[in-house]
């Protein structure tokens, strides 16, 4: 049986008031099965962050609703939410937010403490070799690279070993090889471990590792493919969509 790990109605989110009024989401409904790998994808600006946002309980929308585990987000009270952050959601942030004065080892294990769970040493050390990172545990951030960074920010969001997993660009600072280390451990934690992940990106070849991809412009789901995703069919239909006269592109969404 199918089951949904996240489900989004009606997702409407709004930033900023009178002529600085910006709508980053405009009426989304989607939801991301137990088991399942899919990548979000559109030109900058259409969204995807503030999807992640929403859908992992970071931000509250506008309009709409997000259940996660059956559990409807707007239910929930302020510390029933963090709990279900903490102990079921992982998130990779598009800008890393590593704690600048703990070791990269000390970042992967904050979850875990915040859980007020002592973290083995022998699982801090598996999530930091998962990334290719176990010799860069005594590390902060300032004396990483930032692909080093941004694989911190992969171990700690996994070590928890979260339900669903929530990762914005996590190969945005990456080269080819550490991209690929990153994206098998991700597609990992779906075949090996039923985890549920929702990866942003600009790259048609790590979409490609995906089982779906949703493509989101002016804050709206306005295309979807599943079956055999490759790297050439992601991009020709990201092509097709940017060659479409604006006009019929309106329509096609109405
Ligand atoms: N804190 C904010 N205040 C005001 N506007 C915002 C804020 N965050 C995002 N926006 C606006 O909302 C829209 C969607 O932003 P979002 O960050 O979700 O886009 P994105 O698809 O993730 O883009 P990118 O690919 O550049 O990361 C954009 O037009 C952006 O300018
Ligand atoms: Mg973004």
């Amino acid at each position: 049986m199918t089951t949904q790990t996240v489900t989004l109605t009606g997702l409407r989110a709004v930033y900023g008031r009178g002529a600085r009024r910006v709508t980053a989401l405009d009426g989304v409904t989607t939801s991301f099965a137990s088991g399942t790998f899919t990548a979000v994808m559109g030109p900058s600006g259409s969204g995807k962050s503030t999807l992640l946002h929403c859908a992992a309980g970071l931000d509250r929308p506008a309009e709409g609703t997000v259940t996660i585990d059956g559990r409807r987000l707007d239910d929930l009270g302020e510390n029933e939410l963090t709990r279900l952050r903490r102990d079921r959601i992982g998130f990779v942030f598009q800008a890393f937010n590593l704690v600048s004065t703990l070791t990269a080892a000390q970042n992967v294990e904050l979850p875990l403490r915040l859980a007020g769970r002592r973290p083995p040493a022998r699982d801090v050390t598996a999530a930091l070799d998962a990334v290719g990172l176990a010799d860069r545990a005594g590390h902060r951030p300032s004396e990483l690279s930032g692909g080093e960074q941004q694989r911190v920010a992969v171990a700690r969001a996994l070590v928890t070993r979260p339900a669903v997993v929530f990762a914005d660009e996590p190969t945005g600072a990456l080269d080819s090889a550490a991209s690929r280390q990153v994206l098998r451990l991700l597609r990992g934690l779906v075949d090996d471990h039923r985890q549920t992940v929702v990866m942003v990106t600009h790259d048609p070849t790590a979409a490609a590792y995906a089982d779906r991809v949703l493509l989101l412009a002016d804050g709206r789901v306005v295309d979807e493919l599943t079956g055999a995703i490759t790297a050439a069919v992601v991009a020709a239909r990201i092509a097709e969509r940017e060659t479409v006269p604006a006009e019929s592109v309106g329509e096609a969404s109405c």
